[in-house]
């Protein structure tokens, strides 16, 4: 999700921290139901801290029944594929049952599979088959809100007396009209929702079809953590919550400060109750088993941090966006700054929030997900000239960083933005919805959707390009939302065995990270801060020393700096013919034992 308005209230949601999941060591059955792990001082209870995570969008992954969406036999028959990235964790976005407005994070019943996908029993095979591989599996838990479609609030939403209206918010009609809350996926933008079977407004943050489930409500909590046992004691290894940081509200409804105008994730997330839930969560549910967590959460450092410190015992990790939400422009939806994106302030971002998780908790790496574009055409450069040697760079980027990296499906290939043209080629409700506005307030649509083409959330959510058969081998049937068309090049297997590809790049790289300790646990220094082509860092563990250079322009850069190269050993590049030297070709990567 983005948290930037259409027009008046641009975001700069300092950060969502996604909270992630946990996993236990050898993934079998049960075995996650052994001791707690939030005491993450103990290298048994770090394994997380050491993983490299793969997420997969299962719509998009691999269909095997033809009609066009991604399924759960699909993402069985790329077991082996998943197995050979060398990854240790799946993140698998939603695969509940739903009515998929906003496919998948509208959840009708969470202790069942989505019919697209399969059944339950297809699950627990995908499920052992990952544990068979030694790979941990995560699941995204919605539990801010739900689907309309819910049986609790289809009975909430039909009587005042149901014994599920306290599970959502309302606000009754003989009181006048709700305190104005801006809703994310709404077209008019409003919050609350009128009910006439209640004669009441009932409260949703994202669309009309999400319903904000009450989290003061002890009932409700009870019920989210029974389900989340439900889940764990199948065996998975761990959760990313969802917006989790919205689930607790001030139900004063006190009106919004003037503030709230270009930082409305500041009033809304970190609610008064939320660290006192997290915690409740945690001695409930999450201290009964070895697994992993991981936060989406909103708001400075400091507020991110709460999650993540282990003496508060609550999340493992957390995600933030100050840093992939920026280079847009002020007060408008996600349009791409036209000069582009300033490097140094952006390295300093980074500088900020690693330095922060360096004195406790621990944080994440991501440059994509299923809620961005593609990496390589945000951040990179998807020009034939240089999209192999930038999405290298990239890939080296995310997993050379502190903080345990989440890495996107298709990344690995070099997949990049699709760029429709036209507005009924997008399927996210995100899009339609701020299209809409833009259009509904006589905006300029064609300046809109050449913005859309860069940051898009179905960008990201393209079919997996297998290989250069009818719809890149993704599906028989025509796919739920359109291939890009260069996969007939840009594919699995055009890149399988080929040892200079993107795909045995990324192998090597966490192959690199995993037998470098440094680059897992060493400390992080900026190399040259104020260089504005060159983001170079320094990790530092027991006196080993790994330099790290990444050009980030289409230009030969060079990095000031007095580290002696001279018996500089080249770990990796992402040209044929590395050597250790500061001078780097356009978008060169360079990971140097000093
Ligand atoms: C999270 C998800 C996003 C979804 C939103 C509402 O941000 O990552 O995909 O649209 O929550 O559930």
């Amino acid at each position: 999700m983005s948290f930037h308005r259409t027009t008046s209230f641009s975001l700069t949601l300092a950060l969502l921290a996604l909270t992630l999941f946990s996993c236990q060591p050898n993934g079998p059955k049960s075995d996650n139901k052994t001791a707690q792990n939030n005491t993450p001082t103990t290298a048994k209870s770090d394994w997380w801290k050491e993983a490299v995570v793969y997420q997969i969008y299962p719509r998009s992954f691999q269909d095997s029944d033809g009609d066009g969406l991604g399924d759960f036999k699909g993402s069985i028959s790329r077991l082996d594929y998943v197995k050979n990235l060398g990854v240790d964790m799946v993140w698998l976005n939603p695969v509940y049952a739903s009515p998929n407005k906003d496919n998948g994070y509208d959840i009708s019943d969470y202790q069942n599979i989505m019919k697209e996908f399969g059944t339950m029993e297809d699950f627990d095979r995908l499920l052992n088959g990952f544990h068979e591989r030694k790979i941990k599996v995560f699941m995204d838990l919605v539990v801010n809100h739900c689907s309309n479609e819910h049986e609790w609030f289809k009975s909430a939403s039909a009587s005042r007396e149901s014994p599920y209206y306290n599970y959502f918010h309302w606000w009754p009609a003989e009181n006048g009209k709700p305190p104005y809350r801006w809703s994310i996926f709404d077209e008019k933008g409003d919050a609350w929702e009128y009910n006439k079977a209640t004669n009441s407004y009932y409260l949703h943050y994202f669309s009309d079809y999400q319903p904000d489930l009450n989290w003061e409500n002890p009932k409700l909590r009870e019920e989210i953590y029974k389900m989340m046992r439900f889940w764990l004691d199948k065996g998975i290894d761990g959760f990313r919550l969802d917006a989790i940081a919205f689930c607790s509200k001030d139900t004063n409804w006190p009106p919004l400060p003037e503030q709230y105008k270009g930082n409305w994730g500041m009033y809304y997330a970190n609610g008064p109750h939320l660290h006192e839930y997290m915690q409740e969560m945690n001695r409930e549910v999450f201290s009964k088993y070895n697994i992993a967590t991981v936060a989406e959460a909103l708001g400075d450092v400091e507020g991110v941090m709460k999650f993540v410190d282990p003496e508060r015992k609550e999340l493992n990790m957390a995600y933030s966006f100050e840093a992939i939400d920026f280079g847009y422009l002020p007060k408008e939806y996600k349009m791409p700054d036209p000069k582009g994106y300033d490097l140094v302030a952006w390295k300093k971002i980074y500088e900020k929030w690693t330095n922060a998780f360096e004195t406790k908790g621990w944080g994440t790496m991501y440059l994509a997900n299923h809620d961005q574009p593609r990496m390589l055409t945000r951040w990179g450069n998807d020009s034939p000239e240089f999209r192999d040697v930038s999405s290298k760079m990239l890939t080296t980027f995310v997993l050379s960083m502190r903080g345990t990296p989440y890495y996107y499906y298709g990344d690995e290939i070099g997949m990049n933005n699709i760029k429709f043209d036209k507005v009924e080629e997008y399927n996210d409700i995100e899009l339609l919805t701020n299209y809409a506005q833009v259009k509904a307030k006589g905006g300029d649509l064609k300046r809109f959707l050449e913005g859309m083409k860069i940051s898009s959330r179905d960008n990201g959510r393209t079919p997996m390009q297998w290989d250069n058969t009818l719809n890149s081998g993704f599906s028989t049937g025509a796919p739920w939302l359109k291939v890009n068309p260069n996969y007939t090049t840009v594919n699995v297997a055009a890149q399988q065995n080929d040892p200079a590809s993107n795909l045995n790049y990324f192998r090597k790289m966490i192959q690199l990270r995993k037998n470098t300790p440094a680059l897992i646990h060493g400390d992080w220094e900026l190399i040259d801060a104020e260089n504005p082509d060159v983001f170079a860092y320094l990790r530092t563990l027991d006196g080993k020393k790994v330099a790290v250079f990444l050009n980030f322009k289409a230009k030969q850069s060079t990095v000031r700096t007095d580290l002696d190269l001279t018996k500089a050993k080249v770990l990796l590049g992402n040209y044929t013919d590395p050597s250790a030297t500061v001078t780097l070709r356009p978008y060169e990567a360079l990971v140097l034992e000093l």
